[in-house]
């Protein structure tokens, strides 16, 4: 018996000198005379999470994959002795691929197994949109490759992807199956040679069309399906080509590189530059949220969902008893839907202690604040927590806009106060914008990156800014859209420039979800700031003082039947926006969608580059990332900067330009850090690598 261990933490990737070795050591596997029967397997805590990611983004270098890897699977597919893969942890990818090319598949009970390249923009290249369908047939391996979600080993074996599940002891399965296939006699059973799975033509045709709902704007998941169609037409050889090509294709598109930058984005944010090396996190075992709203509640979900107790304070008997009501609520719809179950959700509720008294927040590690967006209330609570809260005590706020630094001064420990901006619905978005402000202590902000990690979250630090970074910079996308309207445009074709480009919803409808009393009250609370002789839409004002607020009031920018969330143009609004125009002096025109969209684009990219060069956000990725997780910008995209580079900043300086000229200063300068990179070849990542090796 041969093994072949691929230890490669820490997730077994798939990079050239694995593959090179895991070549190797099949060769002389093979030509061992005294080897009978060969078993790959992994070492550490999982299988292998397939192609290593970053060698897309280097220059290219042969050999290359999916060559090499294909040479791989082809010299296991084609052994003459049996070659079992054990699985354990999770096999993706290129790991599952050297799986399918294996003569017997075995895995741990727990184990996972699937094909996410489409979430990567590409399509399996290693065989795997040839070797799955003729294991599970077309229609079923189509469902796995265009949604790339892995499958439960159980699930797996029901369907013929996999031979076995070990309950035991993986290695020793791997052995008994080992013998019994040697000692069987039979030729290996190799997945090319199966018969081509039959195409499905109905099934395909429903595939498709989720796809194209679904999977709006992508590119990945119509090649799957190209491949996967290839398996049930083209002999398996020309099929594995035809499949290359495919990789290769899709390998080199701005929207493989834009889903690769997210997917390493999403960790990258995690190491913040001068936070790394020895700073201690602090211990976090007991949270107290303050406010039981909206957020609160949702705040108080995220912990305990993730096993810490809360301690919920409120101000009245009343507002606690409804914020409880919420939150179990919310848990009894999730539990309608099949997502927990009624013990599961009895825990958490037990983990919530309500109080009304400070002093139950004494012994609490972590106190995060969520109630009213008003300076003066948010004074007299911090003053509160600051009476009780032991010494070391985090004290995060959840403001959206107030300074963080300011509130820090109403303690008598501003090292320990720090911002904590979770996104509504709380416990269902997995944005977390961290606010360093001035004295905040490192290690404070440590234990925040890392609690946030902890309760699964996506934690970006910021710095204290109005708005912070993802809130600054969708207010200027706003004022812009407003703009918009009053010039010319109906929030129905803002919303639809807008998820043409890839967002799921559009400024209007998703101010409608939300409720516009939130923006009218923020424009409200910040009137102050306005400046005089600077161009100000009042259109929301307008539309909120008629007690449209949205989808709660069954009107807002839209009109809603009963019962339904489908926004529908409302006659009443566009009147409203026309006679808004002719008292506001301005001469209504057609806008072409490309100025919708540049105006709304690029008014958010200078302000982001405005953000970087202040030091707001320490690199790009940390802008795109707040944009990927807390806005529904389309991870095909990358976020708004990688866009932006992708764009060239040339021209989106030169179109800033354009837009001075044509509205004045006041919102069209373009931020220092554009004009110093708006030359060719000049971008906000310093890398530039879009393109990849493979
Ligand atoms: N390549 C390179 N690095 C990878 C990687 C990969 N495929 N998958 C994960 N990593 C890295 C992560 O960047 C992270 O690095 P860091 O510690 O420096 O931040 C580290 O491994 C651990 O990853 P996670 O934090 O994501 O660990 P989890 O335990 O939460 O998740 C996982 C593990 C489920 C394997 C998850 O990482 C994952 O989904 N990985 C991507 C899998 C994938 O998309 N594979 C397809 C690759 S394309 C391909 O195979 C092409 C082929 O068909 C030819
Ligand atoms: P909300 O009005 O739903 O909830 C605020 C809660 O705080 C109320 O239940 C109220 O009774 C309670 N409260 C008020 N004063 C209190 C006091 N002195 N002591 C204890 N409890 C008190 O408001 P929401 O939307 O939850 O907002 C809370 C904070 O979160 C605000 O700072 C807001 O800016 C911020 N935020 C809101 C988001 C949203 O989408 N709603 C998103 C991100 C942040």
């Amino acid at each position: 018996m041969a093994w072949i261990t691929v230890d490669h933490p820490p997730v077994n990737a798939l990079s050239r000198a694995v593959r090179a070795g895991l070549l190797s050591a099949l060769r002389s596997a093979l030509a061992d005379f005294s080897v009978r029967a060969i078993v790959i397997r992994c070492a550490g805590r999982t299988f292998s999470a397939g192609a290593d990611v970053t060698e897309f983004d280097k220059t290219p270098e042969p050999p290359h994959l999916p060559a090499q890897l294909s040479d791989v699977t082809e010299t296991i597919e084609g052994a003459t002795k049996p070659v079992i893969v054990a699985l354990h942890g999770t096999a993706l990818g290129g790991g599952f691929e050297i799986a399918l090319a294996g003569h017997y598949r075995i895995a741990t009970r727990d184990a996972k197994v699937g094909l996410p390249e489409v979430k990567l923009g590409l399509i399996p290249g290693a065989g795997g949109t040839q070797r799955l369908p003729r294991l599970i047939g077309a229609a079923e391996a189509l469902q796995w490759i265009t949604s790339g979600n892995p499958v439960t080993a159980v699930r797996a074996l029901e369907l013929g992807a996999i031979d076995e599940i070990a309950d035991g002891d993986l290695a020793q399965a791997a052995l008994v199956a080992a013998h019994r296939l040697v000692h069987d006699g039979r030729p290996p059973r190799r997945t090319g040679e199966l018969a081509a799975a039959a195409a499905d033509d109905a099934a395909i045709a429903d595939i498709e069309a989720t796809v194209a709902k679904k999977q709006r704007g992508l590119l990945a998941p119509r090649y799957c399906i190209d491949a996967v169609r290839a398996a049930s037409t083209l002999s398996f050889a020309v099929g594995l080509q035809r499949e290359r090509q495919l990789f290769l294709e899709l390998r080199e598109s701005p929207q493989a590189a834009a889903l690769r930058h997210a997917f390493l984005g999403e960790r990258e944010v995690a190491k913040v530059p001068g936070l790394t090396g020895d700073i201690a996190a602090r211990e976090v075992k007991a949270v107290a949220v303050i406010g039981a709203g909206t957020m609160g509640g949702g705040i108080a979900m995220c912990f305990v969902n993730a096993g810490l107790p809360v301690k919920l304070l409120e101000a009245e008997a009343q507002a606690l008893e409804r914020g409880i009501a919420t939150i179990r609520n919310n848990y009894a719809a999730t539990i309608a839907r099949g997502g927990l179950s009624q013990g599961e959700m009895d825990a958490r509720l037990r983990l919530i202690s309500p109080t009304l008294s400070y002093g139950d927040l004494a012994a609490a590690d972590l106190i995060i604040e969520a109630v009213f967006e008003d300076l003066d209330v948010k004074r007299r609570v911090f003053e509160q927590i600051d009476a009780v809260a032991r010494p070391g005590a985090i004290l995060a706020t959840n403001t959206s806009y107030l300074d963080v630094s300011a509130i820090a001064e109403f303690t008598r420990r501003p090292q320990d106060v720090v911002g904590m901006h979770f996104f509504s619905p709380a416990n269902v978005m997995r944005l977390l914008e961290n606010v360093r402000a001035k004295k905040t202590a490192p290690e404070v902000l440590v234990t925040v990156m890392r609690i946030g990690k902890a309760i699964g979250k996506i934690a970006v630090l910021v710095g204290d800014s109005d708005g912070f970074v993802g809130n600054r910079m969708l207010a200027q996308r706003t004022r812009e859209a407003y703009f918009l309207l009053e010039e010319g445009a109906m929030p129905q074709q803002i919303d639809k420039v807008l998820t043409d480009f890839g967002f799921a919803m559009g400024p209007f409808a998703v101010g409608d979800l939300a409720g516009l009393d939130i923006g009218w009250r923020n424009r409200q609370a910040r009137a102050h700031l306005r400046k005089p002789g600077v161009r100000d839409c009042d259109l929301l004002d307008k539309v909120c003082a008629l007690g449209r607020l949205g989808q709660k009031t069954g009107a807002g920018w839209y009109r809603y039947e009963k019962g339904s969330r489908l926004p529908i143009p409302d006659p009443a609004i566009e009147q409203l926006i026309i006679d808004h125009s002719r008292q506001a002096g301005i001469a209504r025109h057609a806008i072409g969608d490309e100025e919708i969209l540049q105006r709304c684009l690029y008014s958010m990219i200078n302000e982001g580059a405005k953000i970087l060069g202040e030091g707001i956000a320490a690199r790009p990725v940390d802008v795109d990332i707040v944009w990927l997780h807390g806005y529904g910008f389309p991870a095909w995209r990358g976020g708004p900067m990688f866009h932006a580079d992708q764009l060239g900043l040339s021209n989106v300086y030169a179109a800033i330009l354009r837009l001075r000229e044509r509205f004045g200063p006041d919102f069209w300068t373009p931020a220092p850090l554009l004009s110093e990179l708006a030359s060719p070849g000049k971008r906000f990542y310093p890398s530039g690598a879009t393109h990849g090796d493979g």
